[in-house]
C-alpha cells in the first residue's frame, strides 16, 4: 500500500497554536476522569475500605490477566448530572482479559450511595451486556449493590430497558453459550438477586456477601419475621443450604482468584480469524493529531492527514480517489488488522452516499471491519439536491450502514449532525463501539442553524396573525438556542448520557480501536446480507 503523504507544515504557527489548544483540552479531559475516578477522599470510600473491600477498579485489576489492557467504557457517565453524587453511575464496566477470555467485566461501585442503580448505571450495565451478545464474549459480574436507588424508580424500574432487562439479557446470553460467572462481594438484593442466580457459577464472599430477594426489614415489615442479613442469606447459608452460590471465598482476593480459575475452565473460543500482518507505528507522530482536531467546523480538515496518524505505517489504499471526494474511503491496516476506512471530508452529495454504500459492500463480501471517522455537518440542502433524489441516495448508505454484518467502529472526530450522524454509523446503528473526541460534537444540526430555523416558525405564526417578530424576541430565541445547542452537543453531556462508549483522547484513537477489533473477532463474520436499495 503506498504511504499518505502529508501535506501539512506541523512547524507552523497556525498549527502549532492548534496543537496546543487542544492540548489543553485533552489535559482538562484528563483532569476530569482523575476526579471522578481517585475519589480516595471520600468518606464512602474510607468506609468500604475500613470493612476490608477492595475498590470496584481494584478488583478488575486484579482479576484480569497480568500486564493485559483494560477498556473502560463509559467512565464519565452521569458525570455534571444529578449534583455530581454517582461517579461513573456507579458501576464501572469494560473489556479485559481474564485467563485468556476476553471478557465483558460489570463490577457495582458501593461506595457510590451503595452501588444503586439510576437511569444512568441502568443504561451502563445493559450496554455492556449489548457488547457481550454482539460480540460473543462472556461476561463476569462483581454485585455488591442496594439495588434500584429508590427515588428514581419510576425511572429505572418498569420500561423495556430498565432494570428487569439485565436478567432477560443474562437468559439470552445463556442461551447463545455465553458463560456468566457472578462473584457477590456485598449487597445483592430484590431483583438484583437473579445476577448471581442466573449465572453459570457464583462466588461470595464470606462475612460480606448476601443474596436475597426481601433484606431483613421488608422481611420483618412483610412477615413479622425478625432475622439478620447473615443468616438470611448470607454467604455460608448460600454455599451450604440454599445453593444459590457455589463457592465460599475468604475475602476479595480469594474471591478474584477463584473466578480466575473458572474461567480457566472455559473452553477457548476459535472466532474468527483474518490475516493479521505485523503491526507497524504510523510514519507520523500521532501528536501531532492535536494540530488536526477538528475543531472549526467552518474550517475543513483533509481526513487523510487524520487517517495517517492513526493506520499502520501510515499505508491507505485509498477506494475512487478522485470521485466524491467529500468522503474519502480506503483500505489500510491498524495494528495488523485489516479494516475498511470511511472519513468525511465535507458534506454529504448524492455520489458521495454512492461511493459509500459501494464500499461497505466491498468490506461486507471481503469481511473487513469498518471504522467511521465522523466529522460532518450533515446532507446537502436545496431544490437542485432533492430534485436530483440526495433523499433515495442518502438512504442507499443508510441501508449499507444499518445491514453490513461486519465489525463496525465509529469515532467522533468533529461534528456529527443530522442524517450525517446516521449514515456514518451512529449509536442507532449498532457500531460495536462508538467514541467522541473531547471536542466532537453532536446535535440534530448546528445551534446557528436550529436558531434560524425556530426564528423562521416564530415569524411565521406571527405574520400568520398580522404581527411581526421583534428584535428582542429575535435575539432572545438566537441567544437561547445556540447556548443549549453548545452545552447539549458537547462530548460531555454526550458521555454523560451513554450516547457513546466514552471520550477518548485522540492520541489512543489507534490502540483503542484495535482493541475493539481484537474484542470483535470473537464472533463468527457472517455472510453479507443487503435489503431493498431504492434505485
Ligand atoms: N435507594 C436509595 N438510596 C440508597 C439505597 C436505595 N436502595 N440504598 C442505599 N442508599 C443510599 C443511602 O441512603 C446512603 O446515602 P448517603 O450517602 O446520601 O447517606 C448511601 O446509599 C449508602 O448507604 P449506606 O446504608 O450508608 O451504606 P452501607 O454500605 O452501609 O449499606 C446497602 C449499603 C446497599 C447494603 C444498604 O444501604 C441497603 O441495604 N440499602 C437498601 C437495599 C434495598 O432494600 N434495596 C431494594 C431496592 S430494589
Amino acid at each position: 500500500m503506498f504511504q499518505i503523504k502529508s501535506q501539512i507544515n506541523v512547524n507552523a504557527p497556525e498549527f502549532k497554536n492548534k496543537q496546543a489548544e487542544v492540548r489543553e483540552q485533552v489535559k482538562n479531559y484528563h483532569n476530569i476522569l482523575k476526579s471522578v475516578i481517585d475519589r480516595s477522599s471520600s468518606d464512602a470510600v474510607k468506609k468500604h475500605r475500613d470493612r476490608g473491600k477492595l475498590l470496584a477498579r481494584e478488583r478488575i485489576n486484579l482479576v484480569l490477566d497480568p500486564d493485559t489492557p483494560f477498556l473502560e467504557l463509559s467512565p464519565l457517565a452521569a458525570y455534571g448530572m444529578h449534583d455530581n453524587q454517582f461517579p461513573s453511575a456507579g458501576i464501572i464496566t469494560g473489556i479485559g482479559v481474564i485467563s485468556g477470555h476476553e471478557t465483558v467485566i460489570v463490577a457495582n461501585d458501593a461506595s457510590v450511595k451503595g452501588g444503586t442503580y439510576i437511569r444512568e448505571t441502568i443504561k451502563k450495565h445493559i450496554r455492556a451486556q449489548e457488547i457481550a451478545i454482539q460480540n460473543h464474549l462472556p461476561c463476569l459480574y462483581m454485585v455488591d449493590s442496594g439495588g434500584v436507588f429508590l427515588p428514581e424508580q419510576a425511572r429505572v424500574f418498569p420500561d423495556k430497558y430498565d432494570f428487569g432487562r439485565f436478567f432477560y439479557n443474562q437468559a439470552k446470553l445463556s442461551a447463545m453459550g455465553l458463560s456468566q460467572i457472578s462473584i457477590v462481594m456485598g449487597s445483592c438484593t430484590a431483583g438484583g438477586a437473579y445476577v448471581p442466580a442466573m449465572s453459570d457459577e457464583t462466588i461470595i464472599v464470606r462475612n460480606q456477601g448476601t443474596i436475597f430477594i426481601g433484606g431483613p426489614p421488608l422481611v420483618k415489615a412483610a412477615t413479622g419475621e425478625v432475622v439478620d442479613a447473615e443468616t438470611l442469606g448470607g454467604a455460608e447459608i448460600h454455599t451450604s443450604t440454599s445453593g444459590v452460590a457455589d463457592h465460599l471465598a475468604e475475602n476479595d482476593r480469594h474471591a478474584l482468584q477463584i473466578a480466575r480459575n473458572i474461567f480457566r475452565t472455559m473452553p477457548v473460543k476459535s472466532g474468527f480469524h483474518f490475516e493479521r500482518i505485523n503491526p507497524e507505528e504510523p510514519a507520523y507522530d500521532p501528536e501531532e493529531l492535536y494540530g488536526l482536531v477538528p475543531l472549526n467546523l467552518k474550517i475543513p480538515v483533509d481526513a487523510r492527514e487524520i487517517i495517517a496518524r492513526i493506520v499502520d505505517g501510515s499505508r491507505f489504499h485509498e477506494f475512487k480517489a478522485e470521485y466524491a471526494p467529500t468522503l474519502v474511503t480506503g483500505f489500510a491496516h491498524l495494528m495488523g488488522y485489516p479494516v475498511g476506512i470511511l472519513a468525511n471530508n465535507g458534506v454529504f452529495f448524492s455520489e458521495t452516499s454512492l461511493k459509500g454504500a459501494h464500499f461497505i459492500e466491498l468490506c461486507a463480501f471481503r469481511k473487513i471491519p469498518l471504522i467511521f471517522l465522523q466529522n460532518i455537518t450533515g446532507f446537502i440542502v436545496g431544490k437542485e439536491y432533492e430534485h436530483k433524489g440526495i433523499a433515495r441516495d442518502g438512504a442507499k448508505l443508510v441501508h449499507a450502514v444499518a445491514n453490513v454484518q461486519v465489525p463496525k467502529f465509529t469515532v467522533i472526530a468533529g461534528g456529527s449532525f443530522g442524517a450525517g450522524n446516521y449514515a456514518m454509523a451512529g449509536r442507532a446503528y449498532e457500531p460495536n463501539l462508538l467514541f467522541m473526541w473531547p471536542n466532537a460534537k453532536i446535535s440534530v444540526m448546528g445551534g446557528e442553524q436550529a436558531a434560524e430555523v425556530l426564528i423562521t416558525i416564530r415569524e411565521d405564526k406571527l405574520n400568520a396573525m398580522g404581527k411581526s417578530l421583534g428584535d428582542a424576541e429575535r435575539k432572545k430565541i438566537y441567544e437561547e438556542t445556540i447556548r443549549k445547542y453548545e452545552e447539549e452537543g458537547s462530548a460531555y453531556h454526550s458521555t454523560a448520557r451513554l450516547w457513546d462508549d466514552g471520550i477518548i483522547d485522540p492520541v489512543d484513537t489507534r490502540k483503542i480501536l484495535a482493541m475493539g477489533i481484537a474484542m470483535s473477532l470473537n464472533r463468527e463474520i457472517p455472510e453479507p446480507k443487503f435489503g431493498i436499495y431504492r434505485m
